[in-house]
């Protein structure tokens, strides 16, 4: 079984970047299993805790750890990556020479209620994710505009072409993990 862990950049209730999280989760062949990371319960991580280690970090760092792929969905905020998400990053990237993210093959989403779909987001995350040393697919890239109109009431989205879009997505993330699993 591939253990696929889903980071929502978004810490919002309902929050669209989990509706859209919740709808590519379901394109995964079986052999799939995906896990949805909380980051919202991470405090500001600060150098100080590598001291004296919170729990809540323990217990993300070691969930990240037994991940075998990361998926990002994620809003953009001011033309970056929201806050929650960079915490998280650096959350996992630390302490110093222990970085969990490390090697982990990630899908980088990204979608706005506008037409400019979180690119920012998308490759500021981009940037991020080099240093951790995580592959990120390149082809094809996802950025989702108008979400809010893609989503259904029931948080389905029944677009044929978005849902045809976003297999093609999944489909070349799960050939992607699996050359990194070789
Ligand atoms: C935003 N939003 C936003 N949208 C965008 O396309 N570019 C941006 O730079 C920003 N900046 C921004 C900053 C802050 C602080 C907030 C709260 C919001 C709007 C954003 O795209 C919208 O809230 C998300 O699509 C909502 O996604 P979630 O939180 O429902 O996943």
């Amino acid at each position: 079984m591939t253990k696929v862990g889903i980071v929502v950049g978004s810490i919002r209730n309902n929050s669209f970047s989990e509706a859209l999280a919740k709808n590519i989760v379901e394109l995964f062949p079986e052999g799939y299993e995906a896990e949805f990371i909380e980051i919202a319960n991470l405090p500001l991580y600060n150098q100080d805790s590598d001291e004296n280690i919170p729990e809540v970090y323990t217990n993300f760092r070691n969930k990240v750890k037994a991940l075998d792929a990361v998926v990002f969905v994620t809003p953009e905020h001011n033309r970056s990556i929201p806050a929650a998400l960079k915490n998280a990053l650096d959350v996992g990237s630390r302490p110093y020479g222990s970085n969990v993210w490390d090697g982990k093959p990630a899908l980088i989403v990204s979608q706005s209620p506008s037409n400019l779909s979180g690119f920012g987001a998308n490759h500021h995350l981009r940037q991020v994710l080099a240093f951790l040393n995580m592959p990120v697919v390149q082809q094809p890239e996802v950025y989702i505009a108008n979400v809010h109109e893609l989503l259904g009431e029931d948080g389905k989205i029944t677009n044929e072409d978005t849902v045809g879009f976003l297999q093609s997505v999944v489909d070349a993330y799960v050939d992607f993990v699996k050359r990194h699993q070789a």
